[in-house]
């Protein structure tokens, strides 16, 4: 038996070295901090787990979700997006529910795309827009996010080629790795691009919930005919921390929503009804729990970014997200430096080429485990004396 050519085509998983290497450190009982993840650190908050409880204990949640979702979920979906960014979403025709993000990220190209055709991504950017690539074998051009554009892209730089042969656009603010947010501003610019080049666009809001120092992040959707050209992408993963309950959401443009929910009637039909009411608890319910997650990942980076800086470590601090993108000192390379902290400071971070090219000379930590724990990673970093 050999495996189809399809999967032999998948990206690599770059981390799975980092991964290796962080669990030998461990196995050799070593205390290694370990900021390279990307996996929320808190629990789901109760009432959303007493949600779910009651919703498994009712034997309507039993049985096949219907086609496309529950009524209820996308209602809820709707009214979501109406409080929190003032956005009008028909819950019929503009919501699928996914079965978290990366699943429709995957699919996305499998619904509206074909062979060959083209899809340009960020680089830096998320690693598993790949897999989408691979999955239904089109072809992929990448886009450079650079610092002194605030890691935005910048559209006078895509090709002519480009423009007319993309069929797709992938955006991600605020941004893994980069931790940058995006301004209503250049989502206006992203639609006009849309639609004189006709390129669909795909604004992955992953990381939507979770802005700095009072701000909100943008929603693609907000910007003035981001429907006709696109749909943004929602994880309950962040917010609510539900990263393994495995739900969330694409709106906006109704052709694109129809086309995922088609593929997916095939593929699973729809997400456990009981998670569906769970997430319905989420997004409708007290949101007190979201405030706090929000004060607790400030306080984090503001200890972090304070320490990086006391050490002479010149970094920005993040304004959204639970990323912090940081310069490696001269003389090393993303991969090199990720090394030595793993080696000589039992401080595991991702390296930044992991991302793309352009993720070259960074690596991302993740706000993902306790102040002190953030403060004693550094003090470790400290003790290399590669700052001054
Ligand atoms: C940028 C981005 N998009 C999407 C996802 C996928 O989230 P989920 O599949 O949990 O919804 C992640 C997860 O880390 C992410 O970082």
């Amino acid at each position: 038996m050999t495996i189809s050519n399809r999967l032999k085509s998948l990206p690599p998983h770059f981390f799975s070295t980092l991964v290796k290497n962080v669990e030998s450190a461990l196995a050799e009982g070593r205390d290694v901090i370990n900021l390279g993840r990307g996996n929320p650190d808190q629990p789901t908050p109760p009432h959303i787990v007493e949600a779910l409880q009651a919703a498994v204990e009712d034997p309507a949640t039993h049985g096949y979700a219907p086609f496309g979702g529950t009524v209820e979920l996308k209602r809820a979906v709707a009214d979501f997006y109406k409080r929190e960014y003032a956005v009008d979403i028909d819950p019929d025709m503009e919501v699928a529910i996914l079965y978290g993000t990366k699943t429709g990220l995957v699919e996305l190209p499998l619904a509206i795309m074909n062979e060959g055709e083209l899809l340009l991504l960020p680089d830096p950017g998320y690693p598993d827009y790949l897999s989408g690539v691979s999955l239904a074998n089109i072809r992929h051009e990448t886009f450079p996010l650079l610092a002194e554009n605030d890691f935005l892209p910048d559209y006078g730089s895509l090709s002519a080629e480009q423009k007319k042969q993309a069929k797709l656009m992938y955006l991600n603010y605020p941004n893994n790795p980069t931790s940058a947010t995006a301004t209503l501003p250049f989502f206006e610019e992203t639609v006009a691009l849309a639609k004189e080049h006709d390129i669909a666009i795909m604004h992955d809001f992953a990381y939507g919930g979770i802005g700095f120092d009072g701000k909100k992040p943008v929603s693609f959707l907000q910007a003035e005919g981001a429907k006709e050209v696109g749909i943004e992408m929602y994880t309950l993963s962040k917010t609510y921390n539900m990263a393994g309950w495995r739900v969330g959401f694409a709106i906006g443009n109704a052709g694109i929503i129809e086309a995922i929910n088609l593929l997916q009637d095939h593929l699973f039909i729809n997400q456990f009804p009981a998670v569906q009411r769970a997430a319905i608890t989420a997004l409708s319910g007290d949101q007190e729990n979201v405030r706090e997650l929000i004060a607790l990942y400030e306080g984090r980076r503001n200890v972090f970014i304070d320490e990086c800086r006391r050490i002479g470590w010149d970094v920005q601090a993040p304004a959204a997200s639970f990323f912090a993108w940081l310069p490696v000192p001269a003389g090393y390379t993303s991969a090199s430096f990720t090394q030595l902290l793993l080696d000589e400071a039992d401080v595991a971070v991702a390296p930044g080429n992991g991302f793309g090219k352009y993720g070259e000379g960074y690596v991302r930590v993740g706000l993902l485990d306790e102040e002190e724990r953030l403060r004693e990673a550094v003090r470790r970093i400290e003790k290399l004396k590669l700052f001054s």
